[in-house]
């Protein structure tokens, strides 16, 4: 069954007497999803996230909220629906921290001891004591308040979260911290959250969906992998950078590309002799030995030949099992570790059905991995 986007924005304009906001904005958020918006400056992204609040009206088009158009929702159905962390955070400086935190809730009618109890419940999510309750925002450091911006959208139980930056002024260390909270959150209740960022790493890490914006319009929409794949423009390539787009092929180029389609292969009914010649012949130290299917059966090299050498024995006689192999669908970054720390020389790459593929050796390996490394310059250099 198609399922109903939780968010649906249909040929949404904002317009400032000659400047365009945003132009021709067309979403569908789907429940469950976690959508970044990320561009440069300017280019529309807290309008966007302040129409769905209806803190703005778009100048034409529709915003829908789980199928109702929300210029027909009055503003207490809308905070039932949306929880909202504003751009530089936004407490009221006359309130407390707890009021601050109760504002929907209280707007709700809760009861005391339920809004109680989740201010309580909250505030020890983001390790802060709990009496800083009763203090008030300016009492506060920068990053302590932003983190009572976050549980502040969280308070109410709304299935939609909006969040416009809300890691902005925080330190590495609890910024990733407060990532990891809103992120297994929206995994464990499977709220939709809608989060504005200036920062790709944050977008990639918890986005299911990225948007990227660029004066005022939508560029792409994509999953993170994707965006890394295929970025849709120059402009999104930068915005993702060329560092991450390098990381990126290591992460998503299969052992296929890489693995040399020509192993040399032998069949386990061919003497030795017969081996001693085609290793000769192709200047090879060891052969794969495969079936009439061309499926691998195992391997021989110059140490057991010499080892075992007897007139009269055959391949099969001799053969070795083959303890590691690649698969021609993994990916390269789970696979490159494995191979330059077991020092092999090569390692052979079968399909589903233990077909013999082709093989992937250290040196191509290490070509391929300082062509990802050093690739780049190279060509800017010459
Ligand atoms: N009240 C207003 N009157 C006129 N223009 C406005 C108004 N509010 C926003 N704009 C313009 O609309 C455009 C989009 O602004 P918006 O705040 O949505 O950008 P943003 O993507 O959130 O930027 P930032 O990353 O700096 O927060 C900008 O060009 C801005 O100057
Ligand atoms: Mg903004």
């Amino acid at each position: 069954m198609d399922q109903e986007p939780v968010i649906e924005f249909k040929s949404i304009n904002k317009i400032y007497g000659d400047n365009v906001a945003v132009e021709h904005i067309n979403l569908k958020i789907m429940p469950g999803e976690f959508v970044c918006f990320i561009g440069t400056s300017g280019s529309g992204k807290t309008t966007i996230m302040r129409m769905v609040n209806r803190m703005l009206r778009p100048t034409s088009g529709q915003i829908l909220i789980k199928g109702e158009d929300i210029s027909n929702l009055n503003p207490v159905q809308l905070r039932r629906k949306t929880g909202y962390v504003i751009q530089n955070i936004g407490l009221m400086p006359h309130m407390t921290i707890y009021e601050n935190i109760t504002l929907v809730p209280k707007l709700l009618k809760w009861p005391e001891e339920k809004k109680k109890a989740k201010a309580k419940e909250l505030i020890k999510l983001v390790e802060l004591p709990e009496d800083f309750l009763d203090r008030y925002p300016y009492e506060l450091s920068g990053g302590q308040q932003q983190r009572i911006g976050v549980i502040r959208a969280l308070a109410a139980d709304q299935d939609i979260i909006l969040m416009d930056e809300p890691f902005g002024a925080l330190d590495p260390i609890t910024r990733e911290g407060l990532q990891d909270l809103v992120k297994s959150l929206q995994e464990k209740t499977g709220k939709t959250i809608v989060l504005v960022t200036h920062d790709m790493d944050e977008a990639l890490k918890l986005a299911t969906k990225v948007v990227v914006m660029d004066k005022g319009h939508m560029i792409q929409q994509d999953s993170p992998t994707n965006l890394l794949r295929h970025p849709a423009t120059p402009f999104v390539q930068k915005m993702i950078g060329e560092d991450r787009l390098i990381q990126a092929r290591a992460d998503i180029t299969p052992v296929k590309t890489i693995m040399l389609t020509n192993p040399v292969s032998i069949s386990p009914d061919k003497t030795l002799q017969d081996a001693i010649s085609l290793m000769r012949q192709r200047r090879v130290d060891s052969l794969l030995v495969t079936d009439e299917d061309n499926k691998l059966l195992g391997f021989i090299d110059i140490e057991t030949l010499n080892n075992n050498y007897k007139q009269d024995l055959l391949v099969s006689n001799i053969l070795n099992k083959v303890n590691f192999y690649l698969k021609e669908e993994q990916l390269l970054r789970d696979t490159a570790h494995r191979i330059l720390k077991r020092g092999v020389k090569y390692v052979p790459v079968i399909d589903e059905e233990n077909h013999l593929k082709g093989i992937v050796t250290r040196s191509s390996l290490v070509d391929m991995l300082y062509d990802i490394i050093w690739g780049n310059q190279d060509t800017e250099e010459s």
